[in-house]
């Protein structure tokens, strides 16, 4: 662990340190960045003090950008919880880990990358998600596959442009909620395990079970989510209390 912020390669631009979404969130940090790919040197890991794992050495330039971008983010929102400068190491389920006494979340799309990490006593588990809008006929495409029979039916109310921010939202909740729910639940579950409402409040809304995950985690629990608008990426974020 590193105590000072080490200096960041010419990949990665600017951290920021803003709350990008409607609601705050009394004692989540959350850090972004845009990076660029192009800009990657093979040592700036190395200079970074970040190991890669094994399966990303060879890995193409898009992917291994990702990743220390995600995790310069996830050491500076873990530096700003007083936790220092560390990056979560990837575990064999690809999730990260986080030190002991903290609970995050990570996500990279398109240039851009997110984390969010709290305490585990204040948050027992968070999900973070970023997409890029979806194109109307993309988007009429993978409906079946992301929606549940009711968030179609609103689907196929909308305008195709009303329809696609829908499902670009749905999408990125579901994946918010899969990033919180797998650490508690301890297995991977598809887009037919919730269903997704919009809240009339900006931003806000609710993902309820539609599949028992757990016994702690039954069909119908409601979890709520949040999301914003960023340029072309739709951000969204589901966080856990502690009990
Ligand atoms: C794992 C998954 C959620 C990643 O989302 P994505 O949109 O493809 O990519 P993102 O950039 O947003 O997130 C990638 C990061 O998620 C994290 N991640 C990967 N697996 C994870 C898991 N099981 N639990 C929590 N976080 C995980 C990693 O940090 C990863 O980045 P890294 O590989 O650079 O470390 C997605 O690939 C997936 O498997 N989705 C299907 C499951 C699902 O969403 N079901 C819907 C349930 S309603």
């Amino acid at each position: 662990m590193r105590s000072v912020t080490p200096a960041l390669p010419a990949c990665c631009h600017a951290l920021r340190h803003d709350w990008l979404l409607p609601l705050p969130l009394p004692a989540v940090r959350l850090a972004s960045c845009n990076f660029t790919p192009e800009r990657l040197q093979d040592d700036d890991p190395v200079h970074l003090g970040l190991t890669l794992p094994d399966a990303l050495q060879t890995a193409a330039a898009k992917r291994r950008c990702e990743y220390l971008a995600g995790r310069v983010c996830a050491a500076a929102a873990l530096q700003q919880l007083g936790g220092g400068w560390q990056y979560p190491p990837r575990g064999s389920d690809r999730a990260p880990r986080w030190p002991h006494g903290y609970s995050g979340s990570l996500t990279h799309s398109h240039g851009w990358a997110v984390a969010v990490v709290a305490h585990g006593h204040h948050w027992r588990s968070l999900g973070v998600d970023a997409e890029r809008q979806i194109a109307p006929e993309r988007a009429a495409r993978l409906a079946r596959q992301i929606l549940v029979e009711e968030e179609i039916a609103h689907f196929n109310r909308q305008d195709p442009g009303a329809a696609a921010e829908y499902l670009t939202l749905c999408f990125s909740l579901k994946e918010s909620l899969f990033k919180a729910l797998y650490p508690l639940v301890g297995r991977h579950f598809t887009f037919s395990a919730a269903a997704v409402h919009l809240h009339a409040a900006p931003g806000q809304a609710s993902l309820e079970l539609r599949e028992s995950l757990h016994r702690d985690w039954p069909r119908g629990r409601s979890l709520a989510g949040q999301f914003a608008r960023r340029g072309e990426h739709r951000l969204s974020l589901i966080a856990i209390a502690a009990d």
